[in-house]
């Protein structure tokens, strides 16, 4: 035995992950259910570093040294549960099976519960950065036990990405803290591509102009605090022209937005924790309506607009505007995410340290950004901040923001163009900044029809009104 590390599952993801390890000097061991590409795998890129490859699982197990450290790259859900059911009964105790797929985190929570009491290390780690995240250096978020990391730490943030010398990979937390985080961070990313497409559309819609065009503003924002992998490739894509038609490319892509999943599972966690990640659900949700076909076929040309026809006076203005507005609401975005992991955090014990998320987060990952310093600054300066957007930074990045904010979304209201990322972050700035909210009377009707009870802001204790006898007030 004498590999340091096996990837089972070789599909891209696989393949490019055991590639990274390979040539950073691991000896990797490949194993695929069909081993087909696992012989390709070496055949192709053996000179990349070394190699075992095992036809059978038995052989791909027997070829790693202890504790042996398994990272299964197969598809979430039933796929993966298939793998570790096959792989436990060879392995021994203080082994490591690592799931570095897109695992919805109670999923990992229970494999790592069921392997632990078989006396296993369990880790879920999200690993963002795509296929060439993969093979050149991805953000790597792994959970699970601290002693699995004394293991596994020094091997993954060799091959992670690395920001000014500094690794994208650090320990979460406990069992499904890692697979959370890398859903929190896709729910972000959901954010993040809904803004900029908004933006994207504001920009066309307000000024008329062409995709050209608007990639080249696109370009010229990548060099400012916008700086970020998703702008810079929204700059690259709207640069392309289609080659059937000659036409812009993005123009001839159809306009309905699919998903596979994990904006979904972030947004149904921000409801069971209660916690308020608008820009994210309003993401989410706009993704489900591009893609409601009989219902816009419905309301295409039916639905009056009442609307203006725009016609913008001042253009550069506009475009400062509209970038503005986008910074604004990408940090709305950002501070909602970070308290869903904090409030997880607190829920499942995780005591995952925010700071060092949005460290990780700089390189490698599909929303690294010029930004996420500030995060892991303000952090620094208050490792309990309740709220991102109180920082001192984001107050004043916010607050030079605030007015071009609130012209872009009111221009977008009177002129027809939807913009409900934009919008609902800056209803959630003010309603976060907000002195007094109405949800005063939202309790007065609880207590109405339902004697749900209330709260009053001159004294302690809870109360209720007689509504239906004589309207007298008793402690309840
Ligand atoms: C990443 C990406 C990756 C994947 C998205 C796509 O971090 O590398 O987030 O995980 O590309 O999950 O998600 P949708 O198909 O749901 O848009």
């Amino acid at each position: 035995a004498r590999a340091q590390i096996g990837v089972t599952g070789l599909a891209v993801m696989g393949r490019n992950l055991a590639r990274n390890l390979a040539r950073n000097g691991f000896v990797v061991a490949v194993h695929n259910r069909s081993a087909g590409r696992m012989h390709s795998l070496v055949a192709e890129h053996g000179d990349e570093g070394e190699f075992v490859g095992s036809e059978t699982l038995a052989d791909f197990v027997a070829s790693l040294e202890r504790p042996r450290k398994v990272i299964v790259m197969v598809k979430a859900g039933g796929p993966t549960d298939a793998v570790i059911d096959e792989l436990v009964p060879l392995l021994d105790e203080g082994d490591i099976v690592i799931d570095a797929g897109n695992a919805h985190f109670p999923d990992t929570r229970r494999r790592e519960a069921a392997l632990k009491a078989e006396g296993l290390h369990f880790v879920g780690t999200g690993v963002s950065g795509g296929e060439e995240g993969a093979l050149l250096g991805p953000s790597i978020m792994p959970g699970g036990s601290r002693e699995s990391y004394e293991w596994l730490g020094p091997i993954l943030e060799k091959i992670s990405a690395k920001v000014d010398g500094v690794p994208c990979c650090t320990y979460v937390g406990p069992d499904g803290a890692g697979h959370f985080v890398k859903m929190v961070h896709n729910g972000i990313e959901y954010a993040d591509m809904q803004l900029i497409a908004e933006a994207y559309d504001l920009l066309k819609q307000g000024l008329g102009a062409t995709a050209q065009e608007i990639g080249e503003i696109f370009a010229r924002w990548n060099t400012g605090d916008l700086e970020s992998f998703l702008i810079e490739i929204t700059a690259e894509v709207l640069a392309h022209t289609d080659a059937a038609t000659g036409a812009a490319f993005v123009d001839v892509v159809l306009d309905q937005a699919e998903q596979k999943g994990t904006g979904r599972w972030t947004v149904q966690n921000g409801l069971d924790l209660g916690v308020p990640i608008t820009g994210i659900a309003e993401a989410t949700f706009a993704r489900a309506l591009s893609g409601s076909v009989p219902q816009r076929g419905a309301a295409a040309g039916a639905l009056p607009a009442h609307a203006g026809t725009w016609d913008v006076q001042d253009r550069e203005a506009f475009v400062e505007d509209v970038r503005l507005a986008l910074y604004a609401s990408k940090v709305v975005a950002y501070s909602q995410g970070f308290d869903q992991i904090a409030a997880a955090s607190a829920e499942y014990g995780w005591d995952i340290d925010r700071g060092a998320m949005a460290r990780i987060w700089r390189g490698g990952c599909i929303i690294r950004a010029r930004f996420l310093n500030r995060i892991t600054e303000a952090y620094e300066r208050d490792a309990h901040l309740p709220l991102l957007l109180a920082d001192e930074y984001f107050t004043e990045a916010v607050g030079q923001g605030v007015q071009a904010w609130r012209r872009v979304v009111s221009q977008a209201a009177l002129n027809g163009v939807p913009t409900p990322a934009f919008s609902s972050s800056l209803a959630y700035y003010d309603g976060v900044r907000a002195e007094r909210l109405p949800a005063n009377l939202i309790q007065a009707q609880r207590d109405f029809f339902g004697a749900h009870t209330y709260r009053r802001t001159d004294r302690e204790g809870t109360f209720h009104t007689g509504w239906s006898t004589d309207r007298a007030e008793v402690e309840a």
